[in-house]
């Protein structure tokens, strides 16, 4: 099997809480390795720990623990100029077109401005480049010229894209790229994506609450919960049989119908309020708001188990059918 754009095992992000009192687990014990040239959908309710991911995989934070490999290196036995040569080829993408982009910049200097900080390359051969780049995203040459307030969000997300582009990614991490976008755009952006994947070989991490958005992009879909991965397989697995009861969950609550072929049958309503991090449940995070939960999940943490080729869950009662009938409540039906 080719090498993993990277290999990432058992990380850890914690922060200090608001109060210093205690720490907030914002990522807790998470393995996975990204392909070259998938796309790695994460879902999850808010404050799950999927930016915390996106960010540390681009170095932006650094793990409290584990260990992450980029192509055959370990971050670790790198050095400090060889991880800097590195990381140019892990970029994010942020939800505010306006997040990178300097107002008081032309677009020309935006789109070289990673690679002046890179160094290397004349100053023609930059512009050229970011030229050819801005193109490659479907905009003409001449916006170069003009200041980001001049452009539209979807043309701004386009220049963030390009943006990157130089640098030769190996993987972007696109988080919410697509959510502050006209609904009536966001096709059109994520059509560029699959593009630009389809050419360059990038791989991506696609961070969104939108589930319906990461099933279109997506080959392989993690579902966070509580700063871990409670489940993780092929986006048809997890979209059609999902094998987690939070996902089933997230599925029913998906305001948004799936597209019919991805469309989920069992409906399950979420209860209750997602627990502190700073101070998750013990045994399953998920057994406070799960309907399955028996004694056990309160103490045991479930192992993460390969149910099915490819796609693993973290459950006591998960079964490679999904999960078993509900012995009294009624919370399930089928349609
Ligand atoms: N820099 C920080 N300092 C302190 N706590 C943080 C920091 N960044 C994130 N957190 C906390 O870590 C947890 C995970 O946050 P994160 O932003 O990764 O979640 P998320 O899944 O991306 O949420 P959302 O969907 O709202 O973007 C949250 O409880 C958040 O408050
Ligand atoms: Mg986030």
């Amino acid at each position: 099997m080719t090498r993993p754009v990277v290999s990432v095992r058992d990380l850890v992000v914690r922060f200090p809480s608001l109060d210093g009192s205690s720490e907030v687990r914002a990522v807790d014990g998470v393995s996975f390795d990204i392909r070259p040239g998938e796309t790695f959908g994460v879902i999850g309710e808010s404050g799950s720990g999927k930016s915390t991911v996106g960010r540390t995989l681009v170095g932006l934070l650094a793990p409290t623990s584990g260990t992450m490999a980029f192509g055959d290196r370990d971050r670790a036995a790198m050095t400090r100029a060889e991880w800097r040569t590195e990381r140019r080829h892990y970029q994010m993408i942020f939800q505010d077109p306006n997040a990178a982009l300097n107002p008081r910049m032309t677009i020309l200097d935006s789109l070289t401005e990673p690679m002046r900080i890179a160094g290397g390359r004349s100053k023609a051969d930059m512009q050229d480049t970011a030229l050819a780049a801005l193109e490659k995203v479907g905009l003409r040459r001449d916006m170069a010229q003009r200041y980001p307030h001049e452009l539209s969000g979807g043309q701004k997300q386009r220049v963030n894209i390009a943006r990157v582009l130089p640098l030769s990614p190996r993987l972007i991490v696109c988080d919410e790229v697509v959510a502050a976008l006209d609904v009536s755009i966001r096709g059109e952006i994520l059509n560029l994506f699959k593009e630009l994947q389809d050419d360059l070989g990038v791989a991506y991490a696609f961070i969104a609450h939108d589930i319906s958005v990461v099933a279109q992009i997506s080959d392989r879909i993690a579902v966070t919960y509580l700063g871990q991965f409670v489940e993780l397989g092929p986006t048809e697995g997890i979209i059609d049989d999902p094998l987690h009861p939070y996902t089933v969950a997230l599925l029913s609550a998906e305001p948004q119908p799936l597209p019919t072929h991805l469309r989920h049958r069992r409906r399950m309503t979420l209860e209750g309020d997602i627990p502190s991090p700073a101070n998750p449940p013990s045994g399953c995070r998920f057994h406070t708001r799960c309907p399955w939960a028996t004694p056990d999940c309160a103490s045991l943490e479930p192992e993460w188990r390969e149910l099915k080729p490819d796609h693993r869950v973290a459950c006591h009662h998960a079964t490679e059918k999904g999960m078993p009938p509900l012995p009294v409540r009624e919370s399930v039906s089928s349609d």
